[in-house]
Order: structure tokens, then sequence, then C-alpha cells
């Protein structure tokens, strides 16, 4: 079933089409990536998708509802969380008091019936299952002296404690090495196994493209190829639009 579904997109901005005449369908708890070359209009999708960015024409409907004018702030709470591609954590809080933020929003408050226990513990064991050591000074840190790393997992903590049914993830992996993505990827599929559904944006392809169920490809604003990973390594007009890129 589609949990999500994107239909006819167009925005523009002056004379830049972003988006031109976009449609997906997300299915439930499958990771979908979306790909193509810097400016081809991935980061204006999750923008409409999450209510940052209002459409010329399209809709976007989540679960039978249409999102299109709501606030980001309505759309977050009916469950499509967003992590930012340029992060954005409440730097003068602790790290831990940045989890807190989303555990008293509407959502979990209804989620768990108004008694949550302890914000702060819970917002501990949020940060541990994103690997901030528990036993360590890092969680009580100000996320504005947070190395990058641990910034892109705190984006992913704040959607895991907004209990998200959809994490949309702009290039979460940009920035990160190896190891690092490695040591995410594990906690992307947990995502998956709880049953929620997954968007990557994402310029780090092959990494992508080991997790992907599927994959879309946005060129010029427009979506030029869907499909399986697989197809879409070999497809020849991907290739073009990567051209110097290695896929
Ligand atoms: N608020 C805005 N005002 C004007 N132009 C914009 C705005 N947002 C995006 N654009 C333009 O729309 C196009 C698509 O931008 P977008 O940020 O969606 O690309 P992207 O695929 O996310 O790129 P990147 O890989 O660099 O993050 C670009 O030409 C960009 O300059
Ligand atoms: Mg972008």
């Amino acid at each position: 079933m589609s949990i999500l579904e994107v239909k006819g997109i167009t925005k523009a901005f002056g004379g830049v089409k972003a988006l031109d005449d976009v449609s997906v369908k997300v299915e439930e708890n499958t990771l979908m990536g979306i790909i193509g070359p810097n400016g081809s209009g991935k980061t204006t999708l999750v923008n409409t998708i999450t209510g940052f960015v209002r459409p010329d024409h399209g809709s976007v409907v989540f679960k039978g509802k249409d999102v299109i004018g709501l606030t980001p702030y309505r759309i977050t709470n009916m469950g499509i969380g967003r992590a930012f591609q340029m992060v954005k954590p409440f730097f003068h809080l602790p790290a831990y008091k940045n989890i807190v933020v989303p555990l008293a929003s509407p959502r979990v408050r209804a989620s768990s019936g108004g008694r949550f226990g302890d914000k702060d513990a819970v917002a501990l064991d949020v940060l541990e299952e994103v690997g901030f050591e528990r036993d360590s000074s890092v969680p009580y840190k100000a996320a504005s002296v947070l190395p990058h790393g641990y910034l892109k997992r705190l984006e992913l903590a704040r959607l895991l404690a907004l209990k998200s049914e959809i994490f949309i993830l702009d290039e979460l992996f940009s920035g990160l090495s190896i190891a690092e993505v490695t040591s995410i990827i594990p906690i992307i599929e947990k995502i998956l196994l709880d049953g929620k559904t997954v968007i990557m944006v994402e310029h780090r392809l092959k990494e992508l493209f080991r997790i992907a169920d599927k994959v879309i490809v946005l060129n010029y604003g427009k979506k030029i190829k869907e499909g399986p990973p697989k197809e879409i390594l070999e497809d020849e007009e991907v290739k073009k639009a990567y051209l110097g890129v290695e896929v």
C-alpha cells in the first residue's frame, strides 16, 4: 500500500522550474532513494512534502489526506519527520535537551497517553540508539560543540523521538566518513524493521543502493527514471545525467 503519493508536483522559482510534473508513490515500510545532480530539485521535493514549499500544481497525499497547504508543524505532527541537509539543532541546548523538545510535541504526548515518565531519560535512550555513548559526556554537550557526525545522528534521533512514520533524510550521509556511514546504516535498517518508511536523498550512491528498495532520479526538476537500484545503475540516461560522477 502507498503511504505517500506525490501527484503532478510543479514548482517554479522565478524562471527556474525546480520541479516539473513529478509524481511518485512510496510504498509503506520501504526505503526510497531520491538521486540527481546538484540543483535537480531533490530538496525542493522534500520541502514540498513537508510543507516548507507550496507547489504551483499537484498534490501530496499522506495516508489518504492531502497535506498541501498544511504547515510543516502540522505535517510533522501527522508523522512525516524530516532531517535537514543543513543540520538545524538548537545549538545552545545540550544534545539530550534537543531530543526533549520533540518528546514534548503533541504527537508524542498523544501516543504516550499523556504520561511519558522522565523525558530526559527517554531522550538519553533515543540518543543511545543513534550511537551517543550513554556513559560519556557527549549527550550533555551543547549541540554547538558536537562534531558533524554527531549532529547528523542528532537529526535522526529527533525523528525517532517524534515516532515518525516516514523518515525523510536529506543527505544524511554528506560529510561523513565511510566508517560513520557504515555505522549509521544499521540504524536505518532497524527503523525499517520497526515498520517505518524511509525516503533518502543521497549523493552517496553506493551506500544508498545497498539499502534502497527503489530509487527515483531527478534531472532539471523532472523525474527521468524510477526503479530498483540495479536498473538505475544500468540506465544510460541516468549515467548521462551523472556525467563525470561514478555510479
Ligand atoms: N527558495 C528558493 N528560491 C529560489 N530558487 C530556489 C529555491 N529553492 C531552490 N531553488 C532552485 O531550485 C533548483 C532546485 O534546487 P534544490 O535545492 O531542490 O536542488 P537539490 O537537488 O536539492 O540540489 P543539491 O544536490 O545541491 O542539494 C535550483 O536551481 C535552486 O537554485
Ligand atoms: Mg538538496
